[in-house]
């Protein structure tokens, strides 16, 4: 004897034809941003332990990848140096120098593709021998506001190489106007800012800091004077509307799968898009759970992500960006 049920909410999961008609997040090419390690050595690509699939590219390998890219439809790259230790000093100098491989990356990028987009970031961390964001006081502390001149100089280089989008990801206090009004000044009026507004100070960063060699000694750096605490969402909100009213045209969440309700909170309070950086760590432990035989691959990663739209953000810089474009692309993707 079947129950009399009016609502059944079964009828609308009972074939895959039925739950593709009322599948609410779906992922576009476009919703996805490919992040790229490259170092100014010359040789082959070296891999990165913790990243399987990863490479810290040559110049020549990363121009390679970025037309692979520019194939499979991805409509930005983000970049990250990997920077010398000889180069490194406790004031990052080398960030503005003119030899610094990014500005070529940048330049070369450019004539690869005029319309795959360049997300630049402006942070020191890249480029000086202790690892933090910022220039240290003679008691050791990060100074937020004598870094902004060594910021704003990065900021310039890279727009005058190329760069679309500049990424402050710092978070210290007062960046985004400083370098929005500094663009201006530059008549870089056209590029946007894509503001990392809440950063937490987050252990998932480990396997990014290796493929930066950004972590002198094996004891994490404590960035937690300006990362934010993991257990504060009001202070997410804040830093959001700050860098709204600064003059961000794009807002950055990370991590992300573990800020969901985050991305969701901030959502529900601006105008502007929302990007969320699923994170080296986020990474790691699905291509190990996977490794082990702990978890499906392709489902792990697929549920990460759509849990990163469905909570809000549009745009998804991931490690997973490239074979899911190139999956979608032979619509082989299954979202069921
Ligand atoms: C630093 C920066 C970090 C990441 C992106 N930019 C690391 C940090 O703050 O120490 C991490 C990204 C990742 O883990 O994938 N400007």
């Amino acid at each position: 004897m079947p129950l009399q049920l009016l609502r059944r909410p079964r009828r609308n999961r009972h074939t895959a034809s039925i739950r593709a008609l009322v599948q609410e997040t779906k992922f576009h090419r476009e919703n996805f941003v490919q992040p790229l390690f490259f170092h100014a050595g010359e040789g082959s690509p070296e891999p990165i332990d913790a990243m399987p699939g990863v490479l810290r590219h040559t110049l020549s390998s990363l121009l390679e990848e970025c037309r692979t890219l520019v194939d499979l439809g991805m409509p930005a790259v983000a970049l990250f140096p990997c920077i010398e230790p000889s180069e490194k000093n406790p004031e990052g100098t080398h960030a503005t120098d003119s030899s610094n491989i990014l500005y070529r990356a940048i330049e070369g990028i450019k004539k690869v593709s005029a319309n795959l987009m360049i997300i630049a970031d402006v942070a020191l961390d890249p480029y000086t021998s202790h690892g933090h964001d910022g220039l240290l006081t003679e008691k050791g502390e990060v100074d937020n506001d004598s870094t902004i001149e060594a910021l704003i100089r990065l900021a310039l280089l890279e727009a005058e190489a190329g760069a679309d989008l500049l990424a402050p990801s710092d978070m210290m206090d007062g960046r985004i106007r400083a370098i929005r009004h500094a663009l201006d000044r530059a008549s870089f009026e056209d590029r946007g800012i894509m503001a990392y507004s809440a950063k937490y100070a987050s252990a998932y960063y480990t396997p990014f800091r290796e493929a930066l060699q950004s972590r002198p000694g094996a004891i994490p750096l404590d960035k937690k004077s300006y990362q934010m605490d993991p257990a504060n969402t009001r202070e997410a909100l804040l830093e959001a509307k700050l860098d709204e009213e600064e003059g961000a045209d794009i807002l950055l969440i990370k991590p992300a799968g573990l800020y969901l309700d985050v991305i969701s909170s901030i959502r529900k309070m601006t105008l502007l898009p929302l990007a969320a950086y699923q994170v080296s760590g986020e990474y790691a432990q699905i291509c190990a759970a996977a490794r082990a035989g702990w978890l499906d691959y392709q489902a792990a990663r697929d549920e990460s992500l759509i849990a990163i739209k469905r909570a809000g953000a549009s745009i998804i810089l991931s490690y997973f960006s490239a074979e899911v474009l190139k999956e979608l692309n032979q619509q082989k993707l299954c979202s069921s």
